[in-house]
């Protein structure tokens, strides 16, 4: 297409697509959505099976080898994750530097770049073994500095990894042990956060993973990449709207005050935050999932006055037609942030619980990425619009 020029100085016919709307960056075979039947798919499998009869680890082996494993391997997977939980001890040392008041986010991210010069042999990206080794050691070691950020912040001693436990049930211990002795979480809480992870673990090419993909293309260890993917994340119209979904509903108060909330966002005042989505026209499949999740939730850690609102709101604004002749419906963010909330994670943390559940699907996708013959360096074209063939004069002739 470049080619093809109106004249001399024309760069060539080219494709406007700010923010890729129209774009294909990539073939992928991992994930795939109708956001207008409200499907999600993780390797052929809907979302729905998934989250109701797997658990996040087997979810993150099939994302990263394409299918379900044997026994064997499932075993070999949970064990060999396991056994990578813990991080050098000076990377504590350099969590330990952070402010005390440094975003989790932010800690997050660069602990993960951090890891790649712990890591050197990452670098050798064209061996399948050493890509797997640097794999299983990111997905085991996220919900560890995740745990140390939530501590950070609250001036707590970090907790060591408790290998005994599952994956998410270590996750929690590490957030939230008080005492020398063993951690137990209730089972639903531990399934309700479970499911939260297989429902974050990929969603093709949203901002993060595409800029997983991009960074990746230049052939960077995966470390670096992921904690490019986590900085996509940070962003507030990315990975932020759960916790403007709690803050949504406390200012809306009570029931009686939903009706004229709804006007105000049908005046164009503000958005109903947590509804629409650019790919979902539909429900969005995981709102559906954690709705549910919700209420074990809650079962267990005491109702939240909140539930009744985002409820009543949700019956509301389907049945008007402001919001279905738009075609907007609940996304992931309504309900989560209420559940995160009944964990008693500060909304800082919102953003760091994605992180761990969509790390296999950056890493699903980064594989694909370095296997893929075709793949070339990302590098977009643009459309200049600056000045040309300006004439330079010296700062002494312009002063
Ligand atoms: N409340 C009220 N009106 C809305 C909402 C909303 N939440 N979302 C979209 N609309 C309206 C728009 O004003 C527009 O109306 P118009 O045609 O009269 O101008 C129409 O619906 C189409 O909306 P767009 O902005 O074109 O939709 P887009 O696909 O660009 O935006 C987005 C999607 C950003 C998610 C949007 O729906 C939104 O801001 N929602 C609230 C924030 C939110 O919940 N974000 C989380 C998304 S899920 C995730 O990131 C994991």
């Amino acid at each position: 297409l470049g080619k093809i020029k109106a004249g001399d100085d024309s760069p060539g016919l080219a494709i406007y697509d700010p923010g890729f709307v129209n774009t294909a960056s990539c073939r992928s075979s991992v994930t795939y959505i109708d956001g207008e039947e409200g499907i999600l798919e993780y390797r052929g499998y809907p979302i729905e099976q998934l989250a109701e009869k797997s658990s996040f680890l087997e979810v993150a082996y099939l994302l990263i080898h394409g299918e379900l494993p044997t026994k064997e391997q499932h075993d070999a997977w949970v064990h060999d994750i396991t056994f990578h939980t813990f991080v050098h001890e000076n990377v504590k040392t350099f969590m330990q530097g952070f402010r005390y008041d440094a975003h989790p986010m932010g800690m997050l991210m660069a602990s993960v770049g951090a890891l790649s010069t712990f890591y050197p042999d990452a670098r050798n990206i064209g061996d399948d073994d050493n890509r797997q080794m640097q794999i299983i050691r990111m997905i085991a070691k996220m919900p560890t500095l995740g745990a140390w950020a939530f501590r950070h912040a609250q001036g707590k001693p970090y907790v060591y990894p408790d290998n005994d436990l599952s994956y998410t049930e270590n996750f929690l211990a590490m957030l939230f042990k008080m005492s020398e002795q063993k951690y137990e979480a209730d089972e639903r809480l531990v399934k309700a956060l479970d499911v939260l992870f297989i429902l974050h673990a990929d969603h093709e090419q949203n901002c993060s993973t595409n800029a997983v993909r991009s960074v990746g293309s230049s052939q960077v260890d995966p470390y670096s990449a992921v904690a490019a993917g986590v900085g996509a994340l940070y962003g507030p119209l990315h990975g932020g709207a759960n916790e403007a979904v709690l803050r949504m509903l406390r200012r809306i108060g009570t029931k009686e005050n939903i009706p004229s909330f709804i006007e105000g966002v049908k005046a164009g005042n503000e958005k109903l935050m947590g509804f629409g989505h650019r790919v979902y026209k539909n429900y969005d499949p995981r709102a559906r999932i954690i709705k549910k999740a919700a209420e074990d939730v809650f079962e267990v850690t005491g109702t939240n006055p909140l539930l009744d609102i985002a409820l009543e709101l949700e019956k509301i604004a389907l049945e008007d037609e402001y919001f279905v002749s738009r075609k907007l419906y609940p996304n992931v963010d309504f309900y989560s942030g209420l559940i995160y909330e009944a964990f008693q994670f500060p909304p800082e943390m919102f953003t760091v619980l994605f992180a761990i559940g969509r790390t296999p699907g950056w890493l699903a996708q980064w594989l694909e990425l370095v296997q893929d013959k075709e793949q070339k360096i990302a590098r977009p074209k643009q459309i200049y619009t600056g000045d040309r063939r300006l004439t330079f004069t010296p700062a002494s002739e312009r002063w």
